[in-house]
């Protein structure tokens, strides 16, 4: 049985005051819960967050990281760095970066392997932008970026990596995959990572949705059989709506 991750992606919000009180409040409400709880804040709350979280179940990760373990790459933040502080997650290859900051599929990829290689669990973005859904091309764009995001990494490290499906169109827009058309892209994923690693790593590997997941929307989603958790933006940044999610 493959364990639900839920995460919150605070994205640019949050001073480090409001993050600590925010894990503060919800630590308590999701103390024993099956399924896996992460925060993936901006870089500058990570440290005071990790040490918010110590003794709890809630993990802290990043939203970003560099694949060089260190050099002249201004504004740049390594694994090492991240690991320094407690972090234990970071999302790579967020459409947000691919989008705006040059991220690439080969980025990605060097990204994840680092991040594989230093512990760090990488949490793997993909999706279609609406022009590439209507034109059809879900499925191709998803096998292009997981296949590319896999590249060069043995099976034992591709169990370790979450991989979250993130339909462009639905992200801060209020439109939500159907619970259904995201399961099928997702068991489209899962038959990708089948063809590249075998059923033991296919069954294994936990795969979130993210775009729009709210309280209201969360459960019907995480009842569709491929679905393992969320990956979520506006609706993870209140401690409400947040333990709400984690609690579906
Ligand atoms: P929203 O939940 O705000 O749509 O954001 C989704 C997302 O991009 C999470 O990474």
């Amino acid at each position: 049985m493959r364990k639900p991750i839920i995460a919150g992606n605070w994205k640019m919000h949050k001073s480090i005051k409001d993050g600590v009180a925010f894990v503060e409040a919800v630590k308590p409400q999701v103390k024993g819960t099956d399924v896996e709880v992460l925060i993936c804040a901006p870089y500058t709350l990570l440290a005071p967050l990790v040490e918010a979280a110590k003794g709890s179940n809630v993990q802290i990760g990043a939203q970003n990281m560099h694949y060089e373990d260190k050099g002249a790459f201004t504004g740049e933040v390594s694994a090492d760095m991240l690991l320094e502080i407690g972090v234990t997650h970071v999302i790579i290859g967020h459409s947000e970066r691919r989008q705006y900051y040059a991220e690439t599929d080969e980025t990605v990829n060097l990204k994840t392997k680092k991040a594989l290689s230093k512990g760090l669990v990488p949490v793997v973005c993909c999706g279609e932008t609406l022009e590439q859904r209507e034109a059809g091309e879900t499925k191709s764009v998803c096998k292009r970026q997981v296949e590319a995001a896999f590249s060069g990494i043995d099976a034992k490290d591709a169990t370790t990596v979450v991989v979250a499906y993130e339909p462009i169109w639905a992200i801060g827009t209020g439109k939500t995959a159907t619970s259904e058309d995201a399961n099928d892209v997702i068991a489209y994923i899962r038959e990708i990572l089948l063809g590249l690693y075998g059923e033991e790593v296919s069954e294994e590997l936990r795969i979130q949705y993210g775009g729009s997941v709210k309280p209201n929307n969360v459960e019907e989603l995480m009842n569709q059989p491929d679905i393992d958790g969320a990956l979520v933006g506006g609706a993870s940044l209140e401690p409400d709506s947040f333990v709400a999610l984690v609690n579906f």
